[in-house]
């Protein structure tokens, strides 16, 4: 793909937040004035710890939630003054793949009823041969052959992997610009993940598909994102982006190096000694419901100060990403003398 290409905008996020109300009526805030562009043909890896949000933007992006505040943009253009074939074409164009491959498909239903229902109301098959025939073009993209053997099987009848392969075939089938992957892999036999991450960096190759790919797991976000971005999300906050390979060679958010000093893997130059200093603070995560003054992650880091207790950061550019941090300079020359 072409430089040009690459900074076209595909969807842009301005500003989004997101509420949900609690049990008893409270208001949790499940992101908070999120920023981001997502250019055609990019994959970008969103990490974070459990609740800090990842799923909700992913189901903003996909049209599945509506933010409480910001806008969205496809394409340069609102998603609410979209014409109707613009809306369209928006719906088709984002696809979502979720976790659970079996809670996804319709469990009395053949995978080719499941499958061949949304071509018909879309219209991009007419009959059952036509459905058929587009949907055997994608089952032998993500390698389920013969085609016609899975399309007559009921979702109980496969393996998590063929399943997860179904759904990437049936986000295929619309064509889509941009699919949000939510941890597509983290219910799949160890084995065969890396068949299905392969799977989808060829996908973005062949269809220039862009991917916002969900994970908790730093190790298959850098293999699927090894030329692309990635964003570090804490507590419903962006807190850190960068290109992938400089995001963990180089980790400019406390947090951020925290977690990649935890899996050695990542990044085996950065040693353990942080996180073992980490936690001399906390070790547990605020509760979204009674979130610390200033910096959210000031009640772990061991740089905080004043400032942070008092101020929150906001995301600023920073020695060729973003980071939000109010003492990332001083962070930076402590650590890389550390690592
Ligand atoms: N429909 C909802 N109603 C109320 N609260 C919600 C709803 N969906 C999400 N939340 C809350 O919003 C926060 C963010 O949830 P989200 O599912 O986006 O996190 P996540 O990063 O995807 O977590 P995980 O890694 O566990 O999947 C959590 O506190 C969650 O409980
Ligand atoms: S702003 Fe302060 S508390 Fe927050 S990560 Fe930076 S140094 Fe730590
Ligand atoms: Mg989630």
């Amino acid at each position: 793909m072409g430089e040009g290409e690459r900074t076209m905008s595909l969807m842009e996020l301005k500003d989004i937040s997101m509420d949900f109300k609690g049990r008893g009526k409270e208001k949790i805030g499940a992101l908070v004035g999120v920023n981001l562009d997502i250019k055609e043909g990019e994959i970008i890896a969103v990490v974070g710890e459990s609740g800090c949000g990842k799923t909700t933007l992913g189901k903003i992006i996909a049209g599945v939630h509506e933010p409480t505040e910001g806008e969205l943009l496809f394409k340069g253009k609102n998603i609410k003054s979209l014409n109707k074939k613009e809306f369209r074409e928006y719906r088709l164009g984002v696809q979502m793949v979720h976790q659970d491959s079996y809670a996804a498909l319709n469990p009395n239903k053949t995978i080719f009823q499941s499958l061949s229902l949304p071509l018909f109301q879309h219209k991009l098959a007419k009959n059952n041969v036509e459905a058929v025939n587009i949907l055997t073009e994608y089952f032998e993209e993500v390698g389920l052959t013969p085609a016609d053997q899975f399309l007559e099987k009921y979702p109980h009848q496969l393996s998590g992997g063929q399943r997860q392969r179904i759904l990437l075939a049936r986000a295929l089938s619309m064509k889509p610009k941009l699919i949000v992957a939510d941890e597509p892999v983290s219910m799949v036999d160890v084995s065969l993940r890396i068949s299905l991450l392969n799977l989808m960096t060829k996908m973005n190759e062949k269809y220039k598909i862009s991917f916002i790919y969900i994970t908790h797991d730093l190790g298959t976000a850098r293999y699927i994102a090894s030329h692309g971005r990635i964003v570090v999300m804490y507590l419903g906050r962006m807190i850190e982006t960068n290109q992938i390979r400089e995001a963990i060679e180089s980790p400019k958010h406390p947090y951020f190096h925290a977690l990649i000093s935890a899996v050695p893997e990542a990044n085996p130059k950065l040693r353990s000694e942080f996180i073992k200093k980490l936690p001399l603070r906390s070790l547990d995560m605020p509760s979204l419901l009674d979130l610390p003054t200033g910096c959210k992650f000031h009640p772990r880091c061991p740089y905080f100060d004043d400032r942070c207790i008092q101020e929150e950061p906001v995301l600023r550019e920073f020695k060729g990403g973003r980071v939000a941090c109010h003492h990332a300079e001083k962070v930076l020359e402590i650590t890389s003398k550390e690592d």
